[in-house]
């Protein structure tokens, strides 16, 4: 029987969307699905198809920011990210950026996760409880508080300034999602502002960011778009991966044979199997043949990339829930090596996976699966 109480939006936080994914990258690779007014491509072939067709983009051409956020500090922000953006001035930037990303190791990133892990146990009261709500605030804290201090952002120090940051990242990634209610979106609004002041009262420290001010200085990047952009890096290490290091912990949780595994191992197939980033979407700015279809300007496309990733065609080397083409993710092996430290840390400090995999939900969200220990 088929499961009716499935789409493709509300798969995302089902409990095993995996099933149904599979029927449809197998027999509806690319479809108009007229209830959610929206075209999905399911199949591996189709969701490479869309990610490289030059007539699909990012943003809906006529909605560069989300009108909720729209004349907030949020969505000033907003507007100046490459991620967001497929306009020639982003460019020189991007060109910037991510030179600077490829220029982490992972395995030093992960080495000063464990470093700040400590520095957060200072503001930890006990570990002795190990609850949901510990484990949940140290997914969203850890890693992007490890991003902050490889680009330099003066987090190691102070326990608490680390995980206000981190909390203003959250806030701000929170406020993006078209589920977010009106509180959620005031409070992006003020950790917009909040971040803001923070990256510019910062020092120049160590790490990147010095070099990357000047470079932009000398293309005449405005300082603002660098700014914005050094948020939006923390902001894209945020959900995404506190979901991958959550969605690892599900897994050693239910399945123990995995625990003998290295954990860099396990990640790798959390991101194929049980992927954090489920879906992405892509908006038509003119008319065209798409996967066979005749598309419409102002159409947009649900990108499966968890229906690419377990159709089980020859997978690429990259997991699918990283993206493709154009606006891939250039974190991708940061994020793993940041999710197995986390993992790690959080063991260490007692976590019990299958305890862990007894109580949970998943978050509301339309492409993120990321668990919500209670
Ligand atoms: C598990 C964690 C992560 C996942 C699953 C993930 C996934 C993705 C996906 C799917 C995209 C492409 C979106 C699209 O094409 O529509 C993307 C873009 C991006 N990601 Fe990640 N990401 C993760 C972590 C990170 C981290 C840690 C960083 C950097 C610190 C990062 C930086 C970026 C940037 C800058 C882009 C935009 C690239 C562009 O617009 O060309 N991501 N990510």
């Amino acid at each position: 029987m088929p499961d009716t109480d499935i789409d493709p939006l509300s798969a995302v936080t089902h409990p095993d969307p995996y099933p149904y994914y599979r029927e449809l990258a197998a027999s509806q690779p690319f479809f108009r699905d007229d209830r959610l007014g929206l075209w999905v491509a399911a199949g591996p072939q189709e969701v490479a198809d869309v990610l490289a067709h030059s007539d699909c983009r990012v943003r809906p051409p006529a909605q560069p920011v989300p009108p909720a956020l729209a004349g907030t500090a949020a969505g000033e922000l907003f507007g100046r990210l490459v991620r967001m953006n497929d306009g020639a001035a982003h460019a020189p930037l991007k060109a910037l950026l991510m030179p600077m990303l490829a220029g982490i190791d992972p395995a030093a990133a992960a080495q000063r996760a464990t470093v700040l892990a400590a520095v957060l146990d200072a503001g930890e009261a006990s570990w002795a409880a190990m609850s949901g709500e510990c484990i949940n605030r140290w997914l969203f804290t850890l890693p992007v508080v490890t991003v902050a201090d490889l680009l330099g952002l003066p987090v190691a120090n102070e326990g608490s300034s680390a995980a206000e940051a981190a909390q203003r990242v959250a806030a701000f990634a929170g406020a993006q999602s078209p589920l977010a209610d009106a509180p959620a979106v005031r409070a992006g609004a003020e950790a917009a502002q909040w971040l803001g002041h923070w990256l510019a009262d910062a020092a120049d420290g160590a790490g990147p960011l010095p070099a990357l001010r000047q470079a932009a200085r000398a293309a005449g990047i405005d300082a603002q778009a660098v700014a914005a952009n050094i948020i939006g890096l923390l902001v894209q290490a945020c959900e995404a991966t506190a979901a991958l290091a959550g969605n690892t912990l599900l897994r050693l949780g239910r399945d123990t044979t995995q625990s003998g595994l290295p954990l860099d191992a396990v990640v790798a197939r959390v991101a194929r199997e049980d992927p954090p980033v489920q879906n992405t979407r892509r908006f038509l700015a003119a008319d065209a043949q798409l996967c066979g279809h005749a598309v419409k300007a102002g159409d947009a496309v649900l990108v499966l990339l968890a229906a690419a990733s377990c159709s089980g065609a020859a997978a690429s080397e990259r997991p699918w829930t990283f993206g493709h083409g154009r606006h891939a993710c250039p974190g991708d092996r940061l994020a793993q090596a940041l999710a197995a430290a986390t993992v790690a840390a959080l063991r260490a400090r007692g976590a019990d996976p299958a305890a862990l995999a007894q109580a949970f939900r998943y978050r509301p969200s339309l492409n993120a699966r990321i668990p919500h220990f209670l």
